[in-house]
């Protein structure tokens, strides 16, 4: 079974998601990595030197090579919101939205702006303000996957445990 997991950057996909499959003994995906290695450069180096269209061809192009028995994959945060992206992962598998609000997504990614091509640059201010906005035309992608968990007031250790329980879940 193909987990995917799909929501803002920085609410924990890749960390929680890589906890999920060590508990679980799956497969981990990170499709920002897997873009990285087909690219042969950084995320930063793709948006400077490239521009978005061709990470997000790449993006693509990872996306339809993904397969694999049980495996928790870690989406890009756009990856869901470009062409029928979200529409492939639901043919492919399970789809899990981790759904944070924009402030709960600031606090978290403060400290990890600098590999992050959109966000590189902006203050806190700016940050809060660009997460409420992007998020808000967002919500439509990641509000169709099979299951949303509204991850307020839980830990990463609820948030890993929820998971692990929708995987069983849906894995019966
Ligand atoms: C992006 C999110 C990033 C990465 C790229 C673009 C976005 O992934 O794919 O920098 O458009 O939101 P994470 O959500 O893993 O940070």
């Amino acid at each position: 079974m193909l987990i995917f997991l799909v929501g803002f950057m920085g609410c924990g996909k890749s960390t929680l998601g890589l906890e999920v499959s060590g508990r679980l003994g799956y497969d981990f995906l990170d499709t920002d990595n897997a873009v990285e290695t087909l690219a042969g450069i950084s995320i930063a180096e793709i948006f400077r030197d490239k521009g978005e269209e061709h990470f997000r061809a790449l993006e693509r192009e990872v996306l339809l090579a993904v397969n694999g028995e049980n495996t928790i994959v870690a989406t890009g945060g756009g990856m869901p919101c470009w062409g029928d992206n979200i529409a492939e992962m639901k043919r492919r598998g399970i789809v899990v939205y981790l759904q944070m609000t924009p402030q709960m997504l600031a606090d978290r990614l403060a400290d990890c702006r600098a590999s992050r091509p959109k966000i590189a640059n902006l203050n806190d201010e700016q940050l809060l303000e660009y997460i409420t906005t992007t998020l808000a035309q967002r919500e439509k992608y990641y509000s169709q996957a099979d299951t949303i968990l509204d991850c307020r007031g839980l830990s990463d250790d609820d948030i890993v445990a929820q998971i692990i329980e929708l995987t069983k879940i849906n894995r019966e």
